[in-house]
């Protein structure tokens, strides 16, 4: 509305300006006229001139002819203080008649006045078309501004509401979305999107809260159980001392399940990737198939390897580590003597592919997921060594170098790859530690 506000008023002042400018043009031009009839045919023809313009409806110029007595000879005596005085020429005042006078050459003088009523006139109309386009536009701007808001107020109320639902603890709540693909429609995607993704969080916390509960239940009954059988049967100091010593052993591998949730709880809420630095996979896995290679060959097992030379990540060196050392470990404890296992460092444009296979039982299709989750074991390994926790720990890290764990089906056996952005650096520290090669941490 100001817009059209200022438009108006300066339109109007710039088109008046003009039509009065034209107008002293035009009564300067019509004095020019009569003095040339004058002129040409003496006061006759002057005289007949202004009569046949009194006579047209349509001029609407004003005259005057003025004796040299200064008494009105001819036409609007009105007009009279426009010509009196020739040494003291009338200035129109702005927006005011606009008037022009010259003496002839009997003495007399003639004057021509326009009164800018054809001015106003103009003005008016341009007036009157502004402020309707004036009153246009501030009901069309009320109109939109009042429908904007509502639909907006009401789209927002949406997400007021999808939210209080969500804090009064219905977690199924999403907000509706329009389909229509505007911001508001991207917001509502996003905040489902968060709302999935806590949902998530939420189920998986529970899981685990339920898992740890469940999985420390059955060591903590067995010390209990084996305390309490000792305490009724024992006789003698050796069978409490031989009773003490499993009981610290019992301890200690809840203490280590502890460690080990509390290590993956550490890696998944870590996001800042400190203590990262560029990590030499080739010499790391180089590594790996020496120290494996007798455990291997202890247990009747095979290991190979092979490696593209001079592979760096970005990583956490002992993280990293770990996580072969889980795997490896798993090819170990999880398949029959006689099997191969075989170390894979391998790249495709960028991506790093590292990857631990063996040619043992294999995890069937519908546990592999599962295998990911804490304390999950497949039934056959339950009585064996390990606390379940080995692929979790290698999924966590995996993710936090912004890779990611898969389990495939190495035909027959388990092929577990790892994927990472390949650093092109070769910078790097030389001589990296390793953790001594332990089953089951
Ligand atoms: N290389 C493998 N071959 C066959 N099964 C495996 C292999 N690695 C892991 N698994 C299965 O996945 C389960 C989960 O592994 P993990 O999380 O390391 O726990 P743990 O080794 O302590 O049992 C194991 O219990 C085992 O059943
Ligand atoms: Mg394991």
């Amino acid at each position: 509305m100001i817009t059209v506000g200022v438009i108006g008023w300066v339109t109007v002042l710039a088109v008046s300006s003009a039509l009065e400018r034209q107008a002293q043009r035009g009564v300067e031009n019509e004095v020019s006229a009569l003095v040339d009839e004058f002129n040409a045919g003496g006061r006759p023809d002057l005289e007949a001139a202004l009569t046949g313009r009194f006579a047209n409806p349509l001029i609407h110029t004003r005259y005057v002819l003025i004796g040299t007595d200064g008494a009105a000879l001819l036409g609007d005596a009105t007009l009279l203080p426009y010509g009196r005085d020739p040494a003291d020429p009338w200035v129109a005042p702005a927006g005011g008649p606009r008037a022009a006078a010259r003496t002839l050459g009997d003495g007399s003088r003639v004057v021509v006045v326009d009164d800018l009523v054809g001015v106003r006139d103009v003005e008016a109309v341009v007036t009157r078309a502004f402020l309707t386009a004036l009153a246009m536009a501030g009901a069309l701007g009320l109109g939109t501004g009042i429908l904007l808001a509502g639909a907006l107020l009401r789209r927002l109320d949406a997400v007021t509401r999808t939210a209080e639902a969500v804090v009064a603890g219905d977690m199924t709540q999403r907000i509706a979305r329009t389909g229509s693909g505007d911001e508001f429609d991207r917001l509502a995607a996003t905040l489902n999107r968060m709302l999935d993704r806590i949902d998530g969080l939420m189920v998986n916390l529970r899981q685990v809260s339920t898992d740890i509960a469940h999985d420390l239940r059955t060591p903590l009954s067995r010390l209990r159980q084996n305390l309490e059988a000792t305490n009724r049967r024992a006789v003698s100091v050796e069978v409490y001392k031989a009773a003490v010593e499993q009981a610290v052993e019992e301890t200690d591998r809840i203490l280590d399940i502890f460690s080990a949730l509390l290590r993956i709880a550490q890696i998944e809420a870590s996001t800042l990737r400190k203590g990262f630095r560029p990590i030499n996979l080739s010499e790391l896995f180089h590594t790996l198939a020496d120290a494996y290679a007798a455990p291997a060959g202890d247990g009747g097992r095979t290991l190979t390897a092979l490696i593209t030379a001079d592979v760096w990540v970005q990583a956490d060196q002992d993280l990293l580590a770990q996580l072969f050392v889980n795997l490896v470990e798993n090819a170990l404890l999880h398949t029959p003597q006689g099997s191969t296992i075989s170390l894979q460092l391998d790249v495709s444009g960028s991506v790093v592919v590292a990857a631990v296979c063996d040619d043992g039982p294999g995890i069937p299709i519908a546990e592999r997921e599962k295998v990911l989750r804490r304390f999950y074991r497949l039934e056959r390994s339950r009585s064996g060594l390990g606390n379940g926790l080995g692929l979790s720990l290698a999924a966590a890290v995996a993710e936090l170098h912004g890779g990611r764990l898969t389990l495939s089906d190495a035909e027959p056996g388990l092929q577990v790859s790892v994927t990472f952005a390949r650093e092109a650096t070769l910078r790097g520290i030389k001589g990296q530690r390793m953790p001594k090669p332990s089953v089951s941490r």
